[in-house]
Formats: C-alpha cells, structure tokens, sequence
C-alpha cells in the first residue's frame, strides 16, 4: 500500500480547496499567522506546498521540504513570491491560479479608479467624523471619469478586462503591452502606445503587469511627472512597481490628481507617507477577494496538486 502523501498549507486555504486535498492526502497548516520559522517547520516530508503572496519560496524552503517535493501550488495568479529557477533546479511544478480572479481583480481596480476620483474615502471619514455641515458647492470636487482617456499598463487578463469595463465611460483606451492586442483593438478601439505616451495622455492610469525585474518601480518620479496634474493611479498588480515615496510626493504636492491602490511593496506594511497622502482611496489586497473567485481560486489550488501527485499534467503550471 502506498504512503499517504502529505501537503503543508503554508498559511490558510479556503475549504472549497483544502476538503478536496483532505478526501486523499494528510494535510497541515500554519495559519494566517503563520512565521517563516513555522514553515520550514512544517515542509519537512512534504510532498505539495500550497504558497500565497505573502510566503516566500526560495531554495531554502525547497531544500527543508526534500526531494520528495513535487509542487508548490500559488494562491494566487501571481507569483513573484515563488523562485523559479530554484523550484527547476529541483524538479519542483509550480502553478498558480488565473482567470478565476480576472472579474474580481478587474472590478476592484474600476472600485479604485472611481473611489480615487472622487475621494469617496476621505468624504467617508469626515462624514464619519461628524465633520459635515451641509451640502458646499466647493467642495469634493473630483474628476469626471465620462470621456476621460484611459490607460491600461499591460493587456493581460485582468488588464483586457478591466479596459472593458471602463470603456462604458466612453473614452479614448490606451495601452501597452509587449504584442498587439488585436481583439482589444478592434472590439473596444484600444490603441497600442509607448509608456511614456500612455502616462502624458491618460486621465486614467492603471497598472496590470506582473512584477518581475523590468517592471520594478515602474512608475517612479520621472514617470509620475510625465502624468497630467488631474490624472490617476491606479495598482491592483504589485507594490513593487511604483515608488511609494515619489508617488506620496507627486500626491502631496499636486503634480498628479489621486491614487487607488490594493497593494504595497513590503505588506502587510504600508508606508505611512502614503497613508498621509491627499486624494488616496487604498485597499488592503482584496483584489480577488469576492466570494466566487477565492473558493474558485482555492478549487485551483486543489485541482493543481492532485494532477501532480497523480503524476498527471496540471491546469495551471507556470514552470
Ligand atoms: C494574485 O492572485 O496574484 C493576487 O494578488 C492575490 O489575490
């Protein structure tokens, strides 16, 4: 008979995954509070390793699992917290879980576009306060988004999705993207630009690439003043491609118009100057979070690894 394989959840996996990997497999998990210490902990003898954004997988992890290691399976679409290469090296599959969240992440960045524009998060919190008097026509004046010019960093999924979404505002859609988007181009009349076209002429720009070493700081201090004084900005992708510091800067002293963000370089801490800065609607990485798109996530995550234990090919492998 053979042994019953084992998978560490690193931290935490809905249910609509993790019964699935419990009708077959012995399971364990760290929880949401779950250290670095506490995992390598629990990997000995592992043979999958359920990962999200916040659980580095780097080779020491890979070398505390052992050879036995088949998958490390992502709980998310993203995965710059996975080294590629070290999982290779090793023979590890590693997959991740897209299109399930395309919707939701997709929604959130409109969410944020629109909470930005408006500043509907600091009129909460005065109202909250107790701060309002009376209706003032000078007042919480924001920007209009009905024919604004939007521009679309990346034309992946979500990025595809979300320039649907918005082309109900009835705007010119910009873009960039390594290949043409024909489909965009001819269904919603999107045009391919270069980045720094795309930041000068958007009224809107939203971020939509995954973060990798080119697209590290992205959109720095050079790339925020090249942006109208009214524009906005939006990430829903990783903190790691905007500088926080520049971006608090071009907020404090006006050089663009507001930000909707979902995600922080370093999280879950975010930088206080942006928590200071004016006209900012920021969210704590609940992108994906709608109830459809995490238990579908989490189904993915399941799916992923019993197709590898059963030595089968994965729904979605990334290496
Ligand atoms: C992802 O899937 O990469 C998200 O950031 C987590 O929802």
């Amino acid at each position: 008979m053979s042994e019953t394989k084992r998978v560490v959840i690193a931290r935490l996996l809905l249910p609509a995954g993790r019964d699935l990997l419990e009708e077959q497999y012995e399971v364990a998990d760290g929880g949401l509070d779950s250290t670095r210490e506490r995992v390598l902990e629990l990997v000995p003898g592992a043979d999958a390793i359920v990962a999200d954004p916040a659980v580095k997988i780097d080779a020491e992890l890979l070398d505390a699992a052992g050879d036995q290691l088949a998958v490390v399976a992502n709980y998310a679409v993203g995965f710059d917290n996975v080294d590629l290469d070290a999982c290779e090296e090793r023979g590890v599959a590693v997959t991740n879980t897209p299109d399930v969240l395309t919707n939701a992440t997709a929604e959130l960045a409109v969410a944020l576009t629109l909470a930005a524009a408006r500043d509907t998060s600091e009129a909460e919190r005065s109202l909250r306060r107790g701060d309002w008097t009376g209706w003032d026509p000078s007042d919480y004046l924001g920007f209009e988004l009905s024919g604004a010019t939007i521009g679309v960093v990346g034309l992946g999924r979500i990025g595809r999705r979300y320039a649907e979404l918005m082309s109900g505002f009835g705007g010119d859609l910009l873009y960039t993207s390594r290949s043409v988007k024909e489909d965009a181009e001819v269904k919603l009349g999107a045009r391919k630009v270069e980045l720094e076209q795309l930041l000068t002429e958007s009224d809107v720009v939203s971020l939509h690439v995954p973060a990798a070493a080119d697209t590290g700081r992205l959109i720095d201090a050079s790339a925020l003043a090249l942006m109208k004084p009214t524009a906005v900005l939006v990430n829903t992708g990783r903190g790691s491609l905007v500088d926080s510091d520049a971006l608090a800067a071009a907020l404090e002293n006006g050089e663009i118009g507001a930000a909707g963000l979902d995600v922080y370089d370093g999280e879950p801490a975010v930088p206080q100057r942006l928590l200071d800065a004016p006209r900012t609607a920021l969210t704590p990485h609940i992108g994906s979070a709608t109830h459809r798109s995490r238990d579908a996530m989490a189904r993915m995550v399941a799916a992923n690894v019993i197709a590898v234990l059963d030595g089968e090919e994965p729904p979605s492998r990334i290496a």
